[in-house]
């Protein structure tokens, strides 16, 4: 039993899905959420930094003394998975292990279709990783680079029209492979789920990678003997690296509900300096 809060970080505020699912299924469980918003995108930015990122985020996230570890952003899985499981002195997951078996659970054809950022697609993680546990499965991957910043601006909500307009244009190739199942690789995407569904086909099964990831986190506090012993529910710290002014808009559509907590501001190359050595 251990009541230290889980730490959960993104490279913006999409991590709040998980985050959002943590506390539906966990919530007794303290959370300190970081969202690196002065950064976001990842998803287009270069193997070397995306690692260099992520130490970052996951060493502030350690001096604020947290009992585990969630990454909640595909692209650093992907990109930085190895590292953080390998270096992190806290039990740790990443989002990509949960969603593939998830994905591999609900496939009835073995056709499965990946959507995330372009460092993610670029790295072959999900592709890799699905073929290693089910080498019959047929895989497609596609890159959704608009996606984060539609979400992460709230454009959608002003736009379906033209939000919708770019799902046909990156996903319509993904359809015509008749995949009956869909990773949302990026945890920014299930916002668009609904979206995604009409492009993809309402009977295609679409994997939410945030609500995977808790699932998993709760199996990794309970395999740590680190579950948290109260009976009040747990608190949400949220601290961003900028934007402090509409992170509560902005939270608001991640978590479905009014945001009334303060956001902390954080300088994450000050605070983030790693206490690792450098890749
Ligand atoms: N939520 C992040 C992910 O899951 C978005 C990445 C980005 O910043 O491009 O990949």
């Amino acid at each position: 039993m251990d009541n230290r809060p889980i730490g959960v970080f993104d490279s913006g505020l999409g991590g709040l899905t998980a985050v959002r699912e943590i506390h539906r299924i966990l919530p007794h469980e303290d959370i300190v959420y970081f969202g690196d918003t002065g950064r976001v995108p990842y998803g287009n930015r270069s193997r070397a930094i995306i690692r260099q990122y992520a130490r970052q985020d996951a060493a502030f996230l350690l001096k604020q003394g947290v009992k585990a570890m969630v990454a909640a952003c595909g692209t650093v899985s992907s990109v930085a998975g190895d590292l953080l499981s390998r270096e992190l002195p806290v039990p740790f997951t990443g989002v990509l292990e949960p969603t593939v078996r998830a994905a591999l659970e609900a496939t009835k054809a073995g056709r499965i279709g990946v959507v995330a950022t372009e460092a993610t697609i670029r790295s072959g993680a999900y592709a890799q990783l699905l073929k290693r546990f089910a080498p019959a499965v047929s895989v497609y991957s596609q890159s959704c680079p608009l996606f984060v910043p539609v979400v992460e601006s709230g454009f959608m909500l002003e736009h379906p029209d033209i939000t919708k307009e770019i799902a046909e244009t990156y996903l319509s190739g993904m359809r015509a492979c008749g995949v009956d199942t869909v990773i949302l690789g990026c945890t920014h995407y299930p916002i668009l789920k609904p979206i995604i569904g009409e492009v993809v086909g309402e009977a295609v099964r679409l994997i939410d990678s945030g609500r995977e990831t808790a699932r998993r986190c709760r199996t990794l506090l309970e395999e740590h003997g680190l579950l948290a012993q109260r009976e009040t529910p747990g608190a949400c710290t949220y601290y961003v690296s900028d934007r402090i002014d509409d992170f509560s808009k902005v939270a608001g559509i991640f978590l479905r509900e009014d945001v009334q907590q303060e956001v902390q501001l954080v300088d994450i190359e000050k605070e983030g300096g790693a206490p690792w050595p450098t890749v």
